[in-house]
């Protein structure tokens, strides 16, 4: 492995440049994207024929009745061997992405460090950094190693250090090497929300955006693909990732303003954004703050601002047997408030923060790149079912629009 070039100069080190496995660690890291997929699709459609073929008939034979919601259909498969297998498989491939690139990561420490200090100091984009050394980070945080990820989202382990957030970053790409779909494209909710407001709302030109629970800003930065002129913004509770993102989007040339803050209590003054999204972050937050989330939505947004948030589909947009796969992660993958917050109703939420009822939605979008942009246009005027929901193909969003 020859050694990471340190940037010089007046150049930022692309950081997924450094990704270079050698040979016998990428065989590793592609057999742990292998089992992912092998447990994600070929165990989980195994274990769909199971329910439908054995275990849902038995439950009617012993209860006169199908299993009717989520706990019914995970009491009839709590035993089932394809269950438990697919189980045990998707556990592994939970926790075997992060060691699996963690050497990547260590041989690589310095030149992320200085990759990091030459952004700061050159600041090509224009893009701004702000961390709070004394940030509050929230219990739920620290409290359990959210996706089995060692350290979480925000181990430090030495000033500046970024390297937290390029395990995710480059664990990420084992995470979803064997998903087409998510592999090559991984700011894709962003792009699809971007594209569906675009084609749905031709008139809304937001020119200030925020993105909560941003991670490394992958998902805010598509929107100015879409609206050039906009200002993105994007706010977290984990550093390294914040220094990671901002370290990126410097080398790539997008102006992004990253900041280490709750999405619950954000520190923007009133009547500030047009625009407010997230993806992937409602589950992972207590259910106590998504409601201060959303409230605070409301106050940050101006009179006709939008929220467009992302998440996994609520029980009560899906089949019993899916709400039941979906809340594995509940129970499985160290996200003690996943089940919770999936027990809610989107719009609901919306309308008790503040926004307009009638404006209030929630749907499935289809993924945009994979779609391709005629399709999605013609699933935006009715003409076209979205696929269903599962690894990427669509994405489930919620939100409403500030009418007063
Ligand atoms: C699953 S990640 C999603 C990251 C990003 N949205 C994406 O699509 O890649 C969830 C993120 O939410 C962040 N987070 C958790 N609680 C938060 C809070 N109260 N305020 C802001 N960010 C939070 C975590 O640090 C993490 O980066």
């Amino acid at each position: 492995m020859p050694e990471a070039p340190l940037t010089q100069g007046d150049t930022i080190q692309d950081i997924e440049a450094l990704f270079d496995p050698p040979h016998n660690r990428a065989a590793r890291q592609r057999f742990v994207s292998a089992l992912r997929k092998h447990a994600l699709v070929d165990k989980a459609a195994e274990m769909k024929d199971a329910f439908e073929s054995a275990e849902a008939p038995a439950f009617k034979a012993r209860k006169g009745h199908a299993p009717k919601d989520l706990n019914q259909v995970k009491s009839a498969m709590a035993r089932n061997l394809h269950y438990r297998m697919y189980s045990v498989m998707r556990l592994h491939g939970q926790e075997m992405p992060w060691p699996a690139v963690m050497d990547d990561v260590e041989e690589n420490y310095d030149a992320f460090q200085d990759a990091f200090a030459t952004a700061r100091r050159l600041n090509p984009a224009g893009g701004t950094l702000e961390l709070d050394p004394e940030f509050d980070m929230p219990k739920y945080m620290v409290e359990q190693e959210m996706h089995h990820v060692p350290g979480s989202f925000m181990a430090e382990h030495g000033p500046d250090d970024l390297s937290q957030g390029v395990v995710g970053f480059f664990g990420g790409k084992i995470f979803n090497g064997g998903m087409p779909l998510r592999r090559d494209n991984p700011g894709a909710v962003g792009e699809t929300v971007a594209h569906f407001l675009a084609l749905k709302h031709p008139n809304f030109r937001p020119k200030r955006i925020l993105d909560l629970g941003t991670g490394i800003g992958r998902n805010v930065v598509p929107y100015l693909d879409v609206y050039p002129d906009a200002e993105v913004y994007g706010v977290d509770v984990s550093a390294p990732g914040l220094r990671l993102g901002h370290t990126l989007w410097e080398a790539r040339g997008k102006r992004v303003h990253l900041s280490q803050q709750n999405g619950g209590m954000t520190n923007f003054p009133d009547d500030y954004f047009d625009l407010i999204v997230s993806s992937f972050f409602f589950h992972e937050i207590p259910v106590s703050l998504t409601k201060k989330v959303l409230r605070d939505n409301f106050r940050l947004l101006r009179k006709g601002g939008m929220v467009a948030h992302m998440e996994l589909p609520p029980n009560n947009a899906v089949d019993p047997y899916y709400a039941f796969v979906l809340d594995w992660d509940g129970y499985n993958n160290n996200e003690r408030d996943y089940c919770e917050y999936r027990a809610l109703v989107p719009k609901n939420l919306c309308a008790e923060a503040g926004f307009d009822r009638d404006t209030c939605f929630a749907m499935l979008v289809p993924n945009w790149r994979s779609f391709g942009n005629d399709k999605f246009a013609r699933w935006a005027s009715g003409e076209l079912p979205s696929p269903p929901h599962g690894n990427g193909a669509s994405w489930f969003i919620f939100g409403g629009t500030k009418m007063r």
